[in-house]
């Protein structure tokens, strides 16, 4: 049974002295048992942030605490690169990262490799890795969507693996290291989202991808997000979706209320999820919640 991951990414938004009130507001307003939560604030955030998370009274009734993660990390372990970051960097700091957003691949030029070589150091830096993918408008308008996410797929995953052999022996909890965001570069900061079933198709793009590269079981069990100007009031739509895990969440993330309404929502799955997976004979992926 795939997770259900809720992921707030606050681009470059708070600063050192407001990020761990803010976490603290959402972590408290999104108790929600059965949904991962991961809030992901700029890095000079990242210490207060950990530091507001952690605190029993935040978990949800089943445990669960909400998790740090970083919005990139480098390509390389260290060396001559003033002003990065490396993923050994966030040992204490964060348990996830984001890679390949495609604001970084617009404004910092990261290619497909670059972006494979980000997985791989996260990947040795024992992080739960969300890798960005998805189409510009062009591209979609051209008929061309499938191929440039199937590509960059196929590029930062190469050689890749899942499990990598050196990871086996790790315990990555209930929520495989890798996930896979399809963020359509026309949905992000845009108010335009995705319809539920285009984010359902490329899903399938993303496994059938996954499943060439040789990932286990077709990457069935590779939770897949989407993001772009999702809301509470647009979340329904893609969680109706069975192929869809959860969402990357931008502009919203940085609202209580918006946060609320959208992991509630996430619940409803999740329990789904639960219940459909504990009766006997029935598959785990099917999801009854309703659409909206
Ligand atoms: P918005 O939700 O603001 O469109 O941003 C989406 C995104 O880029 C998340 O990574």
């Amino acid at each position: 049974m795939r997770p259900v991951i809720i992921a707030a990414n606050w681009k470059m938004n708070t600063t050192p002295a407001d990020a761990g009130d803010l976490a603290r507001t959402i972590a408290s307003r999104t108790r929600e048992p059965g949904v991962v939560r991961v809030i992901c604030p700029p890095f000079v955030c990242l210490a207060a942030v950990r530091d507001a998370l952690d605190d029993p009274g935040l978990a949800a009734p089943d445990g669960g605490r909400a998790a740090v993660g970083a919005q990139d990390v480098h390509h390389e372990a260290a060396g001559a690169y003033t002003g990065w970051t490396s993923a050994a960097m966030l040992a204490g700091l964060a348990t996830w990262t984001i890679v390949g957003h495609s604001e970084r691949r617009r404004d910092a030029g990261e290619t497909d490799g670059v972006i494979n070589g980000k997985v791989r150091r996260a990947q040795e830096a024992r992080l739960h890795v969300i890798l960005c993918v998805g189409e510009r408008l062009a591209e979609r308008e051209a008929g061309q969507a499938e191929r440039v996410v199937r590509d960059q797929v196929r590029g930062c995953l190469d050689r890749v693996g899942a499990p990598a052999p050196a990871d086996q022996d790790v315990d990555w909890g209930a929520v495989p290291w890798l996930t896979i965001a399809y963020e359509p570069v026309w949905a992000i900061g845009t108010g335009r989202n995705a319809r539920g079933a285009d984010a359902a198709a490329m899903a399938g793009v993303i496994r059938e991808t996954l499943g060439e590269l040789g990932f286990a079981d077709r990457g069935e069990a590779i939770p897949v997000l989407y993001g772009g100007s999702v809301t509470s009031a647009n979340i329904g739509e893609f969680l109706a979706e069975p192929s869809i895990d959860g969402a990357l969440v931008g502009g919203a993330s940085l609202k209580p209320d918006e946060m609320a309404g959208i992991v509630a929502r996430a619940g409803v799955t999740a329990a789904a999820r639960l219940e459909a997976g504990s009766r006997p004979g029935e598959g785990t992926r099917r999801d009854a919640a309703p659409t909206s």
